[in-house]
C-alpha cells in the first residue's frame, strides 16, 4: 500500500489492471445475458479493487462490473477513495466500453484525467475519463 499514487499510472500498472479485470470476469454471474464482464480500479492509495457483473432474474436489478468494483472499493476503503485508473474486460473478445450509468457513478470518485482502458472492436483503447463523460451531472446548490 502506498500513501499516494503518481498522477499518471504507468503502462505496467494499466496492464496489471487489465489482467485483474479479466480475472474478475471469470466470477461473473450472468445466466441471463451470458456476457461476462470484469472491472478493476486503481485507487490513488495504490490499491487495486475488482468487480464483476451480477445479474438478477428481474433483469433491472443487475449490476455492472464497473459499479460492483466501485461499491467494493468504497465498502473496503471508505468514502474518501479516489480512482486513478480503470480497466474493463470481457471474456468474449468483443467491445465493452462502460455503460452510461456506470460513467455517471464513476464520475463521483474518479480523477478527470484518469485513464479508462476498455476493449473495442479494434483492440484495447485508453481514454481519459473526462472524454468518456464530458458533462457529468453535478449538483452544486447555492
Ligand atoms: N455490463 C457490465 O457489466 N458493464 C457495462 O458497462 C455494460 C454491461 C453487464 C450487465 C449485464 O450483466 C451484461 O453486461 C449485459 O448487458
Amino acid at each position: 500500500m502506498h500513501d499516494s499514487y503518481p498522477d499518471i499510472p504507468s503502462t505496467q500498472a494499466l496492464r496489471n489492471l487489465q489482467t485483474l479485470a479479466q480475472k474478475a470476469a471469470e466470477n461473473s454471474y450472468s445466466p441471463y445475458s451470458g456476457f461476462r464482464v470484469g472491472a478493476a480500479l486503481l485507487l490513488t492509495n495504490g490499491e487495486n479493487i475488482t468487480g464483476t457483473n451480477v445479474e438478477n432474474v428481474s433483469y433491472g436489478l443487475t449490476i455492472c462490473a464497473e459499479r460492483a468494483a466501485l461499491f467494493n472499493a468504497v465498502s473496503r476503503f471508505g468514502p474518501t477513495i479516489r480512482i486513478a485508473a480503470v480497466a474493463i474486460a470481457n471474456l468474449h473478445q468483443v467491445a465493452s466500453p462502460p455503460c452510461g450509468a456506470c460513467r455517471q457513478v464513476l464520475a463521483e470518485f474518479i480523477e478527470a484525467d484518469a485513464p479508462v482502458l476498455f476493449p473495442t472492436t479494434n483492440g484495447p483503447r485508453i481514454m481519459p475519463f473526462h472524454e468518456l463523460l464530458p458533462l457529468a451531472f453535478e449538483m452544486k446548490v447555492k
